[in-house]
């Protein structure tokens, strides 16, 4: 179906997993039509974190249900310029890691760009691509990913329609995106050889994934106007191109972000909240201050409709955000107010924080954790990964220099670490650029961060037997590339919970973070609790979970059902405890696409919250950390 907003037919799978399927289903029957012709099936293809799982998923059809590649030539839309073929983060390596190693396709039938040319020769050498293309008889269908600005292939904004396969040079957020990929910015290649807008036009059919936070480029994409600033919306005048995007990729499509302006919806409590929160703050006006005229001229006519008087209207949306705000976020002991986010017995809770990284803790919730302590609650934490591999090599032979003065100094013998000391030494100095590092030197990188973890913990005022180190096993790859959630994680995780049977989790629910180890980190607790409930465990009725967000965003203001405000003084408390995690500071290693540090960040998101609620009319704190309850 094409929403009337949207100009580009989009199918919404419940999960990136379900996304995959679906599209790997459609290239399998295109392939065995092709093959029941004797024809070659030609496909274009794309990298990035997106595609993994529909490589995975064709893996899947070759090995369980026989799905054969021979007759399958591709063309990869692109490559980094310069890099080496077999340089672990190239496109040809990556290529083959996740499909190509798997499956019976020929050789000679992968064509990827080749990053190693000299510059004098890649001109020639891009028409040929082209022309060997043409020669395979057109791509049959082209499998793209989106990049946050627009970019398919690797056709930034600017990009000619009339454009083809050439040498660019890369946006500088395209480069941060990809540092992920690279030890750091600086690593990430300037430049590549792409497919062009109007090499990808021509493919016969096309389908564009997208999946978790990629709702806001995606809606632009499908409703905006066609614009070389945003690539993917000249897709618009293809004659065959389908997005296939999952739930949270959708939510910001017109029919689910303001569906009130595509033609109706069910005025539900949530809906109504979001329509006079979204409408409030754009036309900056408090909420009690909407008048009918407001509600009429913003699409909102039918919510008067029904719901019959404005200020009524504002009235409910006002107290509904007003009491989300409360400073007992293990609800207020002795007293009974049913509008309140939290249950104010049993007092004290036992509560249980999940924090994914050895720092998510007191980055994403610090004022919260404090209060929870402060207000008597029976409060632990449980680091879900080591961190390890967020740790620059600086810091072990620092710290390894640390334990062999120390124990010099008290006269313990010091053989041992000298020599452990010494072996590390000689294997950085060695360690080739994107090498994994040796068991040892993860190990010791893992301490490290236990050791400001613990640090943080206790400065919070946590005894040593409130803070819990699970070490999940699917991080433990020693790259950035993570394991699935395993049955261990969850056996680990189910342990953990049944030992302390919390009445009260709070975890980091980056739904929108597809391949991410928060993503992963939910899904364990998720799935643990699930476990726990059908095995009859008792205590799991009486526990609530809430949901805070990681480093990287907030939740939106209409989602927000806890909101626990910071006083100037608990802001940079929370500063102070951030501040803890030195290795964490400054430039660390796969800092993403945000160059600020952990603790600028987390003021100015939890500023703006406050910011927000105070534009809406409530009152203006310094600052407010945020939770949106998990039901299950
Ligand atoms: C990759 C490519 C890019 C990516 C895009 C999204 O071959 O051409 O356009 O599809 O940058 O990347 P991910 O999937 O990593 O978010």
């Amino acid at each position: 179906m094409i929403d009337s907003f949207e100009k580009i037919p989009v199918r919404i799978a419940k999960t990136p997993k379900d996304g995959a399927r679906l599209v790997a289903l459609e290239m399998a029957t295109l392939i065995k039509e092709k093959q029941s012709l004797g024809q070659q099936c030609v496909l274009g293809l794309a990298t990035g974190s997106t595609p993994i799982g529909l490589y995975a998923e064709l893996v899947k059809l070759h090995k369980e249900e026989g799905l054969s590649f021979k007759n399958v030539v591709t063309f990869n839309l692109d490559e980094y310029y310069t890099i080496e073929r077999d340089a672990f983060q190239s496109y040809w390596s990556f290529m083959h890691r996740h499909l190509f190693n798997h499956v019976d396709i020929l050789p000679e039938n992968i064509n990827i760009p080749n990053g190693e040319l000299p510059k004098e020769g890649i001109k020639q050498y891009c028409r040929q691509y082209e022309e060997t293309i043409e020669k395979a008889g057109g791509i049959d269908l082209q499998i793209l990913g989106i990049g946050n600005n627009g970019h398919i292939g690797f056709n930034e904004p600017g990009s000619s329609l009339f454009s083809i396969t050439r040498l660019v040079t890369l946006e500088n957020s395209t480069r941060i995106a990809n540092a992920r990929d690279f030890q750091g910015i600086s690593q990430v290649p300037r430049m590549a050889i792409t497919m062009g807008i109007s090499t990808i036009l021509k493919a016969k059919k096309v389908i564009l994934m997208a999946w978790g936070n990629k709702s806001a480029i995606v809606a632009e994409s499908v409703e905006g106007i066609v614009t070389e600033q945003v690539p993917a919306s000249i897709l618009q005048q293809h004659h065959d191109c389908t997005f296939v995007i999952d739930e949270l990729a959708s939510g910001d499509l017109t029919r689910f972000k303001s569906p009130w302006l595509a033609g109706g919806c069910e005025w539900t409590n949530q809906m109504i909240k979001r329509a006079v929160v979204n409408t409030s703050l754009k036309l900056n006006k408090p909420i009690l201050s909407l008048t009918t005229n407001d509600y009429n001229e913003n699409g909102l006519s039918d919510l008067i409709v029904e719901k019959g008087d404005s200020y009524e209207i504002n009235l409910q949306v006002y107290y509904m955000l007003r009491d989300s705000i409360t400073g007992w976020p293990g609800g207020k002991p002795n007293v009974h107010i049913p509008a309140h986010p939290e249950r104010s017995s049993p007092y004290p809770k036992r509560c249980l924080v999940f924090s994914p990284h050895p720092d998510d803790d007191i980055i994403s919730m610090g004022g919260t954790f404090m209060r929870l302590v402060e207000q008597g609650h029976d409060v632990h934490v449980a680091y879900q990964t080591s961190g390890n591999i967020a740790v620059t090599d600086e810091f072990v032979t620092r710290f390894m220099d640390f334990a062999v003065g120390f124990e010099h100094m008290f006269d313990i013998d010091s053989n041992k670490s000298q020599q452990i000391l010494k072996e590390a030494k000689s294997y950085l100095s060695s360690k080739k650029l994107h090498q994994a590092d040796s068991a040892d030197i993860r190990a010791i990188k893992g301490l490290i961060r236990r050791c400001e973890a613990k640090a943080t913990a206790r400065y919070v005022g946590l005894k040593d037997e409130q803070i819990h180190f699970l070490n999940l096993p699917f991080y433990e790859t020693g790259t950035i590339e993570k394991n699935p959630m395993g049955e261990k994680d969850i056996e680990i995780t189910m342990k953990m919970l049944r030992a302390l049977k919390p009445q009260q989790i709070y975890c980091a629910g980056d739904l929108a973070d597809p391949h991410g180890t928060h993503k992963v980190c939910l899904d364990i607790v998720f799935e643990s609790m699930r476990r726990l409930k059908a095995a009859g465990d008792d205590w799991v009725k009486d526990c609530w979970v809430w949901l805070y967000k990681g480093a990287w965003q907030e939740w939106d203001i209409d989602e927000i059902e806890m909101a626990i405000p910071m006083s100037p003084d608990q802001v940079v408390k929370k500063r102070f405890g951030i501040f803890i995690h030195q290795s964490q500071k400054d430039a660390v290693p796969f800092q993403g696409s945000d160059t600020r540090e952990f603790w600028q960040r987390a003021e100015v998101r939890n500023a703006g919250t406050a910011n927000l609620y105070a534009q809406l009319g409530m009152t203006k704190y310094a600052a407010m950390e945020a939770f949106v309850r998990w039901k299950y």
